[in-house]
């Protein structure tokens, strides 16, 4: 069966509760239940969360060299700005990676315009709240 792996990285577990005024009030499994409507038929969307840069690799290997993923989604948080080892790993492997962000990074402060595995990413979705992850499965299906 084909599939799509979503990983979100540190802090989004506390999506909900998190600077809602930045974030929004959904949970992550109210996002991932809302963008199940999307799926069709003999394809699965697997969502995981980790708060540690090692996990996040590992699941950008596993799913990376699947050939049954076709791509993966990937809210890396605050590791967007500061991970060259999830760029190499995102190099590293064959399939797609879209880049999402709830918020627009670039309208935030300086620091969070800098993103480190945008270059190696099929592309970036920023700013859209909980639809930059149904814009980015959507991407990869079509
Ligand atoms: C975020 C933006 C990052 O700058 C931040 O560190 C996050 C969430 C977003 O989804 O808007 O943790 O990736």
């Amino acid at each position: 069966m084909q599939r799509i792996l979503v990983i979100n990285g540190p802090n989004l577990n506390l999506l909900g509760r998190r600077e809602p005024e930045i974030y929004g009030t959904d949970t992550l499994d109210t996002i991932a239940a809302r963008t199940a409507a999307l799926i069709p038929d003999g394809m699965a969307v697997e969502w995981k969360q980790s708060n540690h840069e090692g996990d996040i690799i590992d699941a950008i290997h596993q799913a990376g060299f699947d050939p049954d993923c076709i791509g993966i989604v990937l809210n890396a948080g605050a590791y967007t700005h500061t991970s060259l080892a999830i760029a190499d790993a995102i190099a590293a492997v064959p399939a797609p990676v879209i880049e999402v962000h709830l918020s627009n990074v670039f309208a935030r402060e300086e620091i969070r315009h800098r993103s480190l595995i945008a270059p190696v990413c099929k592309g970036s979705i920023s700013g859209f709240g909980d639809k930059s992850y149904a814009l980015a499965i959507r991407a990869l299906i079509d």
